[in-house]
């Protein structure tokens, strides 16, 4: 059946795995790629689908309350799929108002367009995609679930957090139909080099200090960006209204043994001696409210939604130093411009 859905965020990192994802997959629908192009949105990341002719690319922004209400109005959307997002903990400590509007009014504004539009719901569906950074920070044991209390850390997980409970609210107070994803931090091509591992291949390349915030031994569960996509696509389509699925790799690391790894690889790629980017490793400064550990259940999308990650850290890991390596224009392009700017704010003082 065909169906024409607006993805928010889809020149984003995530957003251009899940757009070209349902674009190739479903050669019926309409898909539309709804973004602000902000200094994290690319359309070089779409490049493979901007012809396809089930593609449209409609350049806007969520906190434009007026844009929504017209866009909404002038398409019949059967449902969205809402990625679009401020995503970066270390730029929400520095400039946290950003992320109150885009997240939180922004998602308001979109709930509000939707709602207003969308007549008796029916066969609608309103999909936020969220983050497990809303469920706070992990001890040495134990797992998120879909029933951790919320205990949002930073400003952009609260933001965040507030942006899922808005969502819910809408679902318990109009009975609009909505469902909401919790992942854990991915990792793969068409990261902006702000997040860790996109970042620290391109500071290794460039023989350039590799910043690791206090001892180093956070943890983080890691997810190959197309298996989030992957679960965004079967939750949109099979899962239930107003539930929330966890999304994660079962594939927990300390940040400075993902940072060897990454080291050994990348010094394997550009032919040099095992071990010589190890001497770029520069401890610095810790981040403000630094959440310890992250690490999901994602039992519940297994069971009823079939969902398992398909790709080892190993392996992935390797795909993804391969793929900015081959791709330093990519790497060049967005490096350019503001970028140098953003770096030295980020890491001069530290
Ligand atoms: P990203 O920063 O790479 O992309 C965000 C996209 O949203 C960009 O294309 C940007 O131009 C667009 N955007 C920002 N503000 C906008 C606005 N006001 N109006 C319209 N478009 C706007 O982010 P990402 O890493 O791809 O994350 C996508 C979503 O997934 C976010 O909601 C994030 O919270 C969530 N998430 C990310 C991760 C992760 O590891 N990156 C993990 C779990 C959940
Ligand atoms: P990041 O990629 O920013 O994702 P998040 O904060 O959303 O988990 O960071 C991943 C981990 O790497 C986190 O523990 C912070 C750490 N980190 C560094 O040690 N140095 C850096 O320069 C960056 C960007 C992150």
């Amino acid at each position: 059946m065909s169906k024409r859905i607006l993805i928010t965020g889809g020149a984003g990192f995530i957003g251009s795995h899940l757009v070209k994802l349902m674009v190739n997959k479903y050669p019926d629908y309409t898909i539309f790629n709804l973004d602000a192009l902000t200094y994290a949105g690319n359309l070089e990341n779409l490049t493979s689908v901007e012809k396809a002719p089930n593609y449209k690319f409609i350049k806007g922004d969520i906190n434009d309350a007026p844009f929504l209400e017209e866009l909404f109005k002038t398409h019949d959307f059967d449902g969205v799929i809402h990625l679009a997002a401020e995503s970066h903990v270390d730029r929400s400590i520095k400039d946290p108002l950003s992320f109150i509007k885009t997240n939180i009014v922004g998602t308001l504004n979109l709930l509000h367009a939707a709602k207003n539009n969308w007549g008796d719901f029916a066969g609608k569906r309103f999909y936020h995609v969220s983050t497990d950074e809303v469920y706070g920070t992990l001890g040495e044991t134990g797992l998120f679930t879909e029933e951790t209390s919320y205990d949002p850390r930073s400003p952009y997980s609260a933001s965040k957090a507030s942006s899922d409970h808005l969502v819910r609210a809408y679902y318990h107070t109009f009975d609009f139909p909505i469902v909401i994803s919790n992942c854990s931090n991915n990792y793969g091509p068409y990261q902006f080099p702000e997040k860790l591992l996109p970042l620290f291949i391109n500071n290794i390349k460039q023989n350039k200090e590799l910043p690791v915030y206090g001892d180093g031994k956070y943890t983080r569960d890691w997810l190959w960006v197309e298996d989030h996509a992957r679960a965004i696509d079967v939750i949109y389509h099979e899962g239930k209204n107003g539930e929330t699925y966890n999304i994660g790799g079962h594939n927990e690391w300390k940040n400075i043994d993902i940072i060897n790894l990454l080291i050994k690889i990348m010094d394997e790629l550009l032919g040099r001696e095992a071990g010589t980017s190890n001497a770029l490793i520069k401890y610095v400064t810790d981040r403000p409210g630094h959440d310890r550990r992250y690490a999901i259940d994602a039992q519940k999308l297994q069971d009823e939604l079939g969902w398992v990650p398909s790709l080892q850290m190993e392996e992935g890991l390797r795909l993804t130093a391969e793929w900015y390596l081959a791709n330093s224009e990519w790497m060049d392009n967005v490096t350019s411009g503001s970028y140098q700017k953003y770096y030295d704010n980020q890491y001069a003082d530290r």
